[in-house]
């Protein structure tokens, strides 16, 4: 058998004939080494999280329901669960009944479910450019042809839209649905603003298109302001995904999907082919932290840690960012998008950032055709205060050097 090849490569679907891990991912197991301040995962402080209140939680779930929690559960996902994810839309406005509910493990199983219902190869889906990488690597594994729409500081430039339209349907694609995340979007850091939300559901009933709105940031503004949600405006033609891993704990994987009646069907018959259902045990124990404690002021607490974080961030690179270096402002969630002066390519420096103790994502990895190398991700929501301002220190003074170096060999003036 030969080592260099894959013996099994014929037997493979064609979904996964092309699927390979990144020279990115190899150095992403490095960078979780102490000594490296990571900007790259999108990781909550789980540690502002109250672990006795959770372990009382937890405890009283496996002495009062023991027997349910460690059984196998519906595949819709328990509907004392579905209330309560009710309740929590409903802290942002979002209007839902639980029979629109399926829980599911993470908003990432979400994102699969939604992908494998709508999608055959080829079919076309919209997104913003950037996106989420994890959205992308769920519509590609059903060999989807994702198109992105650029964004601004509002969001997704809907106007551009109705031309990429005209421009897909001369091609004769199907646009299966449009991939959005609204609220303080992962990785730009920015929220599709109010005007643009009305533009887009104008759109979609102009166009008779489906919208999939990814919203697990919504509750995290910095001043607790909401938006509309797209469901709200235009509930017939969205799919609302969010998920419990950044107001609660990604450990828990709860996520949900809220799902016209007949998709809802769909998706429940999907998850039970992929999974069976989601875990009673975890669902249980969400369940009760949000039935009986005060899950608000936790969220609450969690804005206040990333408003802090977001300001450090910010600071820091106002001090320290060479010439050229721009970034987004965020007003809640986890990230600031960084472009970088031309020069630079964010791909080849990550193992230079590494050697330097700092890491972060790459541009091209929210692009499905790996454009976005002038641009990286920094996550801000993990690292303490005191260790952002090292990473980014660190982050800039490679920058600078690599700027300085960039110039001197093209004899280019510095930007000043
Ligand atoms: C936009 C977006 N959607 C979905 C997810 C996946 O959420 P989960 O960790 O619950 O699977 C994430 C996680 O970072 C995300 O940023």
């Amino acid at each position: 058998m030969r080592l260099d090849t894959d013996p099994y490569l014929p037997r493979y679907a064609s979904r996964v004939r092309g699927m390979a891990a990144s020279e990115i991912r190899a150095l992403f197991a490095v960078a979780s080494r102490p000594e490296i301040v990571s900007f790259a995962g999108g990781m909550p402080a789980v540690e502002a999280l109250d672990l006795a209140e959770i372990e009382a939680v937890a405890a009283a779930v496996i002495r009062d329901h023991g027997a349910i929690a460690l059984q196998y559960g519906g595949g819709q996902g328990r509907i004392e669960l579905r209330e309560q994810l009710v309740q929590v839309m409903a802290a942002e406005g979002v209007p839902a009944h639980a029979d629109e509910l399926i829980v599911t493990v993470g908003g990432q199983q979400a994102l699969e479910l939604i992908a494998k219902c709508f999608l055959d190869p080829g079919d076309v889906v919209i997104a913003e450019g950037p996106t989420y990488v994890g959205g992308i690597g769920a519509m590609a594994s059903h060999q989807a042809d994702v198109r992105h729409v650029p964004m601004d500081a509002d969001g997704m430039q809907v106007e551009l839209l109705p031309a990429l339209l005209d421009e897909l349907a001369a091609e004769g694609k199907v646009v299966k649905y449009v991939y959005t995340v609204p609220n303080h979007q992962n990785p730009a850091g920015v929220s599709l603003s109010i005007a643009r939300r009305h533009q887009l559901v104008a759109l979609a009933e102009e166009r008779d298109l489906l919208i999939v709105e990814d919203n697990p940031y919504g509750l995290l503004d910095f001043q607790g302001h909401t938006n509309p949600s797209l469901k709200e405006l235009c509930p017939s033609r969205v799919i609302y995904a969010s998920t419990m891993s950044k107001t609660f704990a990604p450990g828990a994987r709860i996520g949900w999907i809220a799902a016209p009646a007949p998709v809802r069907d769909k998706l429940v018959l999907l998850r039970e082919a992929a999974d069976l259902c989601p875990s009673n045990l975890t669902q249980m124990i969400v369940e009760r932290w949000l039935e009986q404690t005060s899950w608000l002021d936790q969220v609450k607490r969690f804005r206040e840690v990333y408003s802090e974080r977001a300001e450090t961030m910010l600071r820091a690179l106002e001090a320290h960012a060479p010439a050229g270096v721009t970034w987004t402002t965020p007003t809640g969630g986890f990230y600031i998008w960084v472009s970088l002066p031309e020069g630079l390519d964010s791909s080849d420096l990550l193992a230079k950032a590494i050697t330097h103790r700092v890491a972060y994502v790459p541009g091209s990895g929210f692009f499905a055709d790996g454009s976005g190398r002038s641009m990286l991700r920094l996550c801000y929501s993990f690292p303490k205060p005191e260790r952002i301002v090292e990473g980014v220190e660190r982050l800039c003074a490679l920058l600078t050097s690599e700027l300085e170096l960039t110039h001197a060999v093209l004899g280019t003036p510095e930007p000043s």
